[in-house]
């Protein structure tokens, strides 16, 4: 069943009395319970896209249905937000309180969850992100992916179907991105949640059922990892280079050697490359 479906999205912002197109009739489907990753060069509008998915940008043409909500219906954004929640590029950005309890709960205050669920809400959120024993920190003590993490469990306490991530680990170190990486793939398989992850290190698209390649205002391509990140012609055209397995495969090709198939993570490269003799 489609969780997001949007066909003919189109999209411009006016800036300077002129208009930037960005979205040019762009079409998406997006299955129940997908890991959707979503790549594109910067500036080729994967903010914006996702931006509709839960009404902070609202549609200039075009339909979009997410979660059985019109999201073009103005009546439904707060229904919508619930169902569709977004995590940002920036962990100091998102925290509204000064203790990680208070900040997960926010969101449910606002929503009027009745007062005696929010405990177990609350804890149920930040066991999901791995965060139980920091209810009473300070969110500006944490590391950036513990950051990143609460903001995650804030989301995630509202009990959404979606779960959208705009370059969650762009500002992480490698091990923050790969805590981050560890709670949405958990999201993704335990809670059998609608991911939906932009991500700039194509490595993470490895990660996706579904990678939906961005270029030029509209889906260029779509398919699993295998299929997209292995075609480096398609990510040229997109702007983006294949993942560093995949190049040394085409590498070694033109030196005379060939591997059995093209690898996508280290571990397969390494696996093909004992293969040789
Ligand atoms: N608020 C805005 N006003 C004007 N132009 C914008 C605004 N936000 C983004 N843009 C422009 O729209 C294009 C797409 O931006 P964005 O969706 O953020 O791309 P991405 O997330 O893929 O990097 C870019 O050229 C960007 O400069
Ligand atoms: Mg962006």
């Amino acid at each position: 069943m489609c969780m997001i479906s949007g066909t003919g999205i189109r999209f411009a912002y006016e800036a300077d009395g002129r208009l930037k197109r960005v979205l040019r009739d762009l079409d998406i489907q997006i299955q129940r319970g997908e890991f959707a990753v979503v790549l594109g060069a910067n500036g080729s509008g994967k903010s914006t896209l996702v931006k509709h998915f839960n009404a902070l940008l609202p549609l200039q043409k075009g339909e979009l249905t997410v979660a059985g909500i019109n999201a073009a219906g103005r009546s439904d954004i707060w229904r919508l937000r619930r169902v569709c929640g977004m995590v940002f590029q920036n962990p100091d950005n998102q925290f509204v309180s000064s203790v990680v309890e208070e900040d997960v709960a926010f969101g449910l205050e606002n929503y009027e969850v009745p007062r005696e669920q929010i405990p177990d809400r609350v804890r149920k959120a930040l066991r999901l992100v791995g965060m139980e024993g920091y209810e009473n920190r300070s969110p500006h003590s944490l590391s950036g992916g513990q950051k990143q993490r609460v903001a995650l469990a804030g989301v995630l306490a509202l009990e959404p179907d979606i779960v959208i991530l705009d370059e969650v680990t762009a500002m992480l170190d490698p091990q923050g991105r790969q805590e981050v990486l560890e709670s949405v793939r958990r999201l993704h398989e335990q809670e059998k949640k609608t991911v939906v992850m932009i991500t700039h290190y194509i490595e993470e698209a490895v990660l996706a059922d579904r990678v939906f390649l961005l270029g030029d205002g509209v889906l260029q391509a779509c398919g699993t990892p295998r299929e997209i990140l292995t075609d480096p012609q398609l990510l040229d055209k997109a702007g983006l280079t294949p993942p560093l397995p995949v190049k040394i495969y085409y590498d070694l090709y033109k030196t005379g050697i060939r591997l059995d198939r093209i690898p996508l993570t280290n571990e397969e490269l390494v696996e093909e490359l004992c293969q040789l003799n």
